[in-house]
C-alpha cells in the first residue's frame, strides 16, 4: 500500500474558508475522509460543509476559531468530542508586506501566532493521534504543514512572513524524521505564488514574483507527495519553484537576499 488512503478517518484542515485549505478539504472528502474545517469565517465554512456533504456523503464539522488565540489547540480538541484525528493539514496563515520599520507590531505578532505558534500547538496536540492512526492502517494518516517557497531564503519587505515559513519548513522536516518509523506521512508543502486570497490579505499583488499556480495545482502536488511510498520531508509545488528552491543553496546568502529584495520592490 503506497497510496494515501484516508477513507473512513477524520482529517482537520485549518484555513479551510478559502484558497488551499478549501481545496485540501475537497480532495480529502473525495477520498472518503470525514472533515473538521477550521477558520474564522463561519459562513464560508458552512457553505463548504454543505458542498462536501452533498457531493461526497462525508461528515463535516465546522469549527469557527481564531487561531491567533493561545488556547486555539485545546479549544479545537474540546470541539471534537473525543473524535480521533488521522490527518492534520496546518494550512491557515497570512503574510504582511512592507518594510519592517513601518510594520504594525500587533499584526506582525498575529502573523507569528497564526503561522508558527498555532501550527506548533496543533501539531503537538494531535501528533499522538496521527501516529496511532498510522499504526492501525498503512497510508491512512498524514501531517501536512503549509510552508512556502519564501522558506528557502530571506524575503525583504515580507521579513516576518519569510521567517515564519523558514520555521515551518525546519520544524516539519525535523518532525518528518522523528516519525519516520511510525508510517505517518509528513511533509512541508512549499508553494510559490498561487491565485488565492493571499495577496489581497497581504495588501500587495506585487509581492508575488513568478508565475501563479492555481490552488488545485498546489494541492494536487501535495497529494502526489502523500501518494509516494516515501513521502518527502518537503514538497515544492511547480517546476520553476523547485529550480529556484534548489538554486538558492548554491548562491552566497548576501547575493540571494539582494536579488530577492530587488525583485520584490513593488510599492505598497
Ligand atoms: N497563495 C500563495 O501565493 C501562497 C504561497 C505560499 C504559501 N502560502 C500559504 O498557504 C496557506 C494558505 O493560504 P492561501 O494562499 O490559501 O490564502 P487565503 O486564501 O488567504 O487563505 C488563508 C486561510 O487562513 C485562514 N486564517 C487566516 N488567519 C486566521 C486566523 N487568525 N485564525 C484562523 N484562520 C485564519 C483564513 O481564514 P479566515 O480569514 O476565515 O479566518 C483562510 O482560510 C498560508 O499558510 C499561506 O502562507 C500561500
Amino acid at each position: 500500500m503506497t497510496e494515501f488512503d484516508p477513507r473512513g478517518t477524520t482529517a482537520i484542515v485549518t484555513g479551510a474558508s478559502s484558497g488551499f485549505g478549501a481545496e485540501f478539504a475537497r480532495r480529502l472528502a473525495a477520498r472518503g475522509a470525514d472533515l473538521v474545517v477550521v477558520a474564522r469565517r463561519a459562513d464560508r465554512l458552512a457553505a463548504l460543509a454543505d458542498e462536501l456533504r452533498a457531493r461526497h456523503g462525508v461528515a463535516v464539522t465546522t469549527v469557527p476559531l481564531d487561531l491567533s488565540l493561545p488556547t486555539a489547540a485545546t479549544d479545537l480538541r474540546d470541539a471534537l468530542d473525543g473524535v480521533t484525528v488521522s490527518t492534520l493539514v496546518n494550512n491557515a496563515g497570512f503574510g504582511t508586506h512592507g518594510d519592517f520599520i513601518r510594520a504594525d507590531a500587533a499584526r506582525e505578532r498575529e502573523q507569528i501566532e497564526v503561522n508558527v505558534q498555532a501550527l506548533v500547538a496543533l501539531t503537538h496536540e494531535f501528533l499522538p493521534d496521527l501516529v496511532a492512526s498510522a499504526g492501525l492502517r498503512a497510508g491512512s494518516a498524514a501531517l501536512v504543514n503549509v510552508a512556502s517557497n519564501a522558506a528557502f531564503q530571506p524575503v525583504p519587505r515580507m521579513a516576518v512572513y519569510g521567517a515564519t515559513k523558514a520555521f515551518v519548513l525546519s520544524f516539519s522536516e525535523a518532525v518528518w524524521y522523528e516519525t519516520l518509523a511510525t508510517g505517518l506521512k509528513v511533509t512541508a508543502l512549499c508553494p510559490g505564488p498561487a491565485s488565492t486570497e493571499f495577496f489581497d490579505v497581504a495588501k500587495n499583488q506585487d509581492a508575488a514574483v513568478g508565475a501563479f499556480e492555481t490552488a488545485e495545482q498546489v494541492v494536487q502536488t501535495a497529494f502526489a507527495a502523500l501518494d509516494r511510498r516515501r513521502t518527502p520531508p518537503s514538497t515544492v509545488s511547480g517546476l520553476m519553484n523547485r529550480v529556484q528552491a534548489a538554486a538558492v543553496g548554491f548562491v552566497p546568502r548576501g547575493l540571494v537576499v539582494r536579488a530577492v529584495g530587488r525583485l520584490g520592490q513593488g510599492d505598497d
